[in-house]
């Protein structure tokens, strides 16, 4: 099987933690210079597998061929002696030391003799960075580097050792789209100088853009390779979650939408910090009934604040807010749900959840008199649990019972508790800021399906979002925020991504 272009065959690699099966047989043929994803829904066995081709963990069965040769990798150094680097999910950088440091941190390269030789390290980390074209300067300290830039110096990390096959564990989960862009370029540019790539995501996007080849893993097992070019989006997301997917998209779908009236209004709103910083500057739009209006940009340029401004969260030192035709400027959160605002957080844990609370008591909160939970003004254990039971199954939150605490669910089930209650409140405008992420490709569908589905019903809904195929998929408009300013609003049958991604980055479109 194994031939020239072969540079890694893995056959019917097994591991099991004691009880737990996270892979019960995975093949895969990886070809010499070739960008190879792995994809796969949270929980398929991704990382377990690079684990053990970096030689964190032990395969229980099963055999690695690399270049030709059965070999065994015991522990990461043997991994980095037969050439495979890896950059984890979670980054292993020192905060206060530098890049150079960083780089060479207790793997000094032999050629400089001793730690003592600082310039050399610092001038064989510049040499390396200018190589791989990454912009890197070696004395700054790691701590003060953009997450992208982290990024780099973890890829930069296995590239100074020489790594022939160098696997990326999920990188783009924690960057921004200009940076996921970049990394895109760098993968490219490493593929380019004979470099192999295993590169994990689950992002359908990503897999298109990136890779030559597109290995599918399903509950521990290999389902699929195809090369990239022969196999649809659709194609892929099947055979992760093993049934048809309807990947949600308003593009393309012809139907001509009507909208009602204005639901919530915002005039020249403004809001500065403590340090007299403006962090919303005059922002004024509106989102009429029925329709999704989607609110992009890079985190940080006033999302958050936005959001928190309309959910009273925050006070605005200018301008006015409207909430179905009555001013909200001033009102509390809880006149606000109360005048009919649905608010689903960016952080879900620190606002949107009680985590000790169970499932049954989160999904009520503020529902308890609609949902006819309460009987003389006491809750009716019974009809909690009921009406609890009711949204468990509606939403799919798996794993959950009414009592179940709400803290012991993964990120994407309490992220559809969330969802089902403020839906529950029936309310003219839902507010969801960065709805999926985090969430695999099972539970992205089903969240904005639902977001669809309250805007078909006549909910206003104002999706604020930094991933951009969301907010392509889903919205009617497309307002665009940097530094505080609403750039411009977009029709999305006229808005490109192009455009879009020019003014995310603060640049002026050219199209109106
Ligand atoms: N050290 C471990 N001990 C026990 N179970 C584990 C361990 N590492 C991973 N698992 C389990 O193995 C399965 C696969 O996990 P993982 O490889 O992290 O998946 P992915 O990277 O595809 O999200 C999961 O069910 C996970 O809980
Ligand atoms: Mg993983």
């Amino acid at each position: 099987m194994t031939d020239n272009d072969t540079i890694l065959s893995l056959r019917g690699i097994a591991k099991t933690f004691g009880e737990k099966v996270a892979l019960k047989r995975v093949d895969l043929d990886v070809r010499r210079g070739e960008v190879h994803v792995i994809c796969g829904e949270n929980g398929a066995g991704k990382s377990t597998l690079m684990n053990i081709l970096a030689g964190i963990h032990q395969p229980s069965a099963g055999e690695i061929v690399l270049n030709g040769e059965p070999v065994r990798i015991p522990d990461p150094i043997a991994a980095s002696a037969h050439g495979i680097g890896m950059v984890h999910q979670h980054f292993t950088l020192v905060p206060s030391m530098t890049v150079a440091e960083n780089l060479f941190l207790g793997r000094q390269p032999r050629r400089l003799g001793l730690f003592s030789d600082r310039a050399a390290m610092v001038d064989r980390a510049r040499e390396l960075s200018l190589r791989y074209n990454f912009g890197l300067d070696p004395n700054a300290p790691v701590g003060q580097l953009s997450v992208g830039q982290r990024q780099r110096v973890e890829i930069l990390k296995a590239l100074a050792f020489d790594a022939k096959l160098l696997i990326l564990d999920e990188p783009t989960a924690v960057l921004t789209p200009p940076e996921v862009d970049e990394l895109l370029q760098v993968i490219d540019g490493l593929r380019a100088r004979g470099r192999t790539i295993l590169f994990i995501t689950h992002k359908l996007r990503e897999v298109k853009s990136v890779s030559d080849r597109v290995t599918v893993i399903r509950h521990g097992e290999s389902i699929s390779t195809h090369r990239t070019a022969d196999v649809s989006e659709a194609d892929i997301a099947r055979d992760m979650v093993g049934r048809d997917v309807f990947l949600v998209g308003r593009k393309g779908d012809g139907a001509a939408r009507s909208f009602g009236a204005p639901v919530l209004k915002l005039d020249r709103v403004s809001m500065t910090n403590s340090h007299g910083r403006l962090l919303l500057d005059a922002i004024s739009f509106d989102v009429r009934a029925g329709e999704v209006m989607g609110i992009a940009g890079v985190d940080g340029n006033g999302q958050t604040e936005l959001s928190e401004a309309i959910a009273g969260l925050m006070a605005i030192q200018g301008g006015a807010i409207e909430l179905c035709g009555r001013d909200v400027t001033r009102a509390s959160v809880a006149e606000r749900q109360e005048a009919g605002l649905g608010f689903i957080p960016e952080d879900r844990l620190d606002r949107g959840l009680g985590v000790t609370m169970s499932v049954a008591e989160n999904v009520a909160a503020t529902n308890y008199s609609r949902a006819g939970i309460l009987r003389h003004g006491f809750v009716d254990r019974g009809r909690l649990d009921a009406f609890a039971a009711s949204k468990i199954k509606e939403f799919d939150v798996r794993g959950a019972q009414a009592s179940t605490p709400v803290g012991w669910l993964s990120g994407g089930n309490m992220q559809k508790v969330v969802i089902a209650r403020e839906l529950e409140r029936d309310p003219a405008l839902l507010v969801v800021c960065q709805p999926t992420r985090g969430l695999d490709i099972g539970a992205s569908e089903f969240v904005h399906e639902r977001i669809l589905a309250a805007a078909d019903r006549g909910h206003a809904v104002l999706l604020i979002s930094s991933e951009l195929s969301e907010i392509f998929a889903l919205s009617d408009r497309i307002g665009v925020m940097y530094s505080g300013r609403l750039m411009r609003v977009l029709d999305r049958a006229v808005a490109d991504e192009a455009t879009v991604g020019t003014l995310m980055n603060g640049g002026e479109a050219v199209a109106a």
